[in-house]
């Protein structure tokens, strides 16, 4: 439980490279960044601690025949129903194989063949063991087991704890971008750094940067059943909105088809590559378990993960069951134990044998595929910001990601990042950084009811899980619009009115957020991908391509309105 802020003087310090946030996109841009300047990590809790440490898939990359990097564009475009950048698409896939090589170097170890099939041959012993997940039609998934994530986060971290030219700042939550919108500067929008609060006595710095990388990831929280981690309240599409920059997509939330279903998993993610090795997905039928994907999806169970998402819901919706089940009896369990272990060891810890055990799953909130508006180097319309990783919309994912394309990207976007801010980083903003001020907390007094963020968090997540989740309405979406509208007004006077705490922070952003998923998803009068209306079931004929937007407007212009 948070503290109220104390009044300590604020302190204000410089570096080339700001990344806010740990994930694979911030240590992938501080590594490539540290050779050509000061960079400091700011993250909210302990380093690791992110969602990427959670991811357990793996990367999609094209590493080996019979797999092409045509075949893995046409899945990605397909799962991505019609809004994919081809041009994004193109390059980033093509730009996989390079930056897996830097995984490598900076000593992140993927599972081999050998490591798991017993009669392999010395010849393929040393080849990647690919996985498979929904909408790909190859092996192409590089893993580390299961916890492909960890592994990854635990070699970037390594490297950076051991690189002088990077400063991590744990427990540090970036609370807004400087921009020069802010400072009321009509032309040209800079980003200058990054206002960061300690959360051990929430002293808030100023801290200025030559160049900006929001990798903050996610924002499953909104949501009140999520695989995500607590750190994802959406603060970088929330803080890159208040800085004006232009936000995309938000409507499209992926809910991932299989999180354990039980009291105690908290959503613990059941990964789709247990599906890629043969699990079926079954409901119960009277004393029965019968499959159902196939009277959905000629793919089956390892369908685009929309369409097995909202299959599931339909199912439970329609039979009033609490949930579905994995079927992967078929395996043995030496190759459970090994493909699989951390989800075998968690099953295990809630009474049920992967190898003998239908597993109860339900779907929940899993990755946002909108964000702050970029190109393929992460360039927001924020000048010297850029945005990497789940916090950004490249154009990649289009209306619903393929799986594991996300660690790809963000691997990608930040190699590509660092490349453009050394050759086309925006230089010299046009007003001083002497003349940004400090951070000033005003007349603002010690919160008296702290309850009321708890309330407000609550019940945000509850009415956008019940009103703007798989299935959506006019009415529900409207219902939404009017709650938000009324929470966001309460919120926005309590975070002027109150010396600023880490939570009120989130829970202001988390409203933002949910604000904004909301208005992309009235503003689609179709359904597309991830977004599904039941009153407009189909999808608009001449629509494809068209990405929704947002932006804050300018004092100016809602002036001359
Ligand atoms: C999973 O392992 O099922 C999740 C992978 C992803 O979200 O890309």
């Amino acid at each position: 439980m948070d503290q109220p802020a104390t009044r300590t003087a604020p302190s204000r310090f410089f570096c080339d490279y700001l990344v806010i946030g740990s994930g694979v996109a911030g240590l992938v841009a501080a590594l490539k960044a540290a050779p050509h300047g000061k960079v400091v990590v700011v993250t909210k809790r302990q380093v690791d601690e992110c969602n990427t440490r959670y991811a357990q898939g793996g990367i999609a990359c094209v590493t080996a025949e019979p797999d092409t990097f045509d075949a893995h564009v046409a899945d990605t475009l397909n799962a991505g129903a019609g809004l994919c950048h081809l041009d994004i698409v193109h390059d980033i896939i093509r730009g996989g194989p390079e930056r897996i090589r830097d995984l490598q170097e900076w000593g992140v170890h993927f599972t081999r063949r050998g490591e798991l099939e017993d009669n392999v041959g010395a010849q393929h012993a040393q080849d990647f063991d690919l996985g498979r997940e929904g909408g790909h039609t190859q092996r192409r998934v590089l893993h580390a087991g299961d916890v492909t994530g960890e592994e990854v986060e635990r070699a970037l971290i390594e490297r950076c704890r051991a690189d002088s030219r990077i400063q991590i700042l744990e427990n540090h939550l970036a609370v807004d971008l400087i921009s020069t919108r802010h400072a009321h500067w009509e032309g040209e929008n800079y980003c200058l750094g990054a206002y960061v609060m300690d959360r051990a006595t929430h002293r808030i710095s100023t801290l200025i940067s030559r160049f900006t990388f929001l990798t903050t990831g996610g924002a499953g929280k909104v949501y009140l059943y999520t695989s995500n981690p607590d750190v994802a309240s959406g603060d970088g599409v929330a803080m890159a909105y208040r800085a004006h920059a232009e936000i995309r997509n938000m409507e499209f939330i992926q809910f991932h088809p299989t999180c354990l279903y039980h009291p105690r998993a908290k959503s613990f993610l059941i990964s789709e590559a247990v599906r890629g090795e043969g699990a079926t997905l079954k409901i119960r039928r009277h004393n029965d378990y019968v499959e159902f994907m196939q009277d959905y999806h000629e793919m089956g169970a390892l369908a685009p993960r929309d369409i097995v998402a909202r299959a599931i819901d339909q199912e439970l919706k329609r039979t009033g069951q609490p949930c579905v089940f994995l079927d992967i009896r078929h395996r043995s369990e030496k190759f459970l134990r090994k493909r699989f272990p951390k989800i075998f060891a968690k099953c295990l810890e809630f009474g049920i044998h992967m190898g003998r055990d239908l597993i109860p799953v339900v779907p929940a909130a899993h990755y946002c595929c909108g964000g702050v508006g970029t190109d393929v180097n992460g360039a927001t319309t924020v000048t010297n910001l850029y945005a990497i990783g789940e916090v950004g919309c490249t154009g990649l994912h289009g209306a619903n990601r393929l799986a594991s394309n996300s660690l790809l990207e963000a691997l990608v976007v930040a190699h590509n990042a660092v490349e453009h801010s050394r050759r086309n980083g925006g230089g010299e903003p046009p007003i001083s950084p002497d003349l940004i001020p400090d951070w000033s907390s005003g007349d603002a007094k010690d919160s008296d009811e702290q309850i009321v963020i708890f309330h407000n968090w609550d019940e945000i997540r509850r009415f956008m899980w019940d009103y703007v989740g798989i299935h959506r309405t006019t009415k529900r979406l409207e219902r939404a619009k009017n709650r938000i509208r009324l929470l966001r007004k309460e919120i926005e006077k309590y975070y002027w009115d109150f010396i600023v705490t880490p939570d009120l922070i989130e829970l202001r952003n988390l409203a933002s957020v949910a604000e904004m998923i909301i208005d992309c998803a009235m503003a689609r009068k179709e359904s597309r991908g991830l977004h599904f209306n039941a009153d407009f079931p189909e999808a608009e004929k001449g629509s494809a391509g068209k990405d929704s937007v947002l932006r804050r407007p300018t004092k100016a212009e809602i002036w001359l309105e």
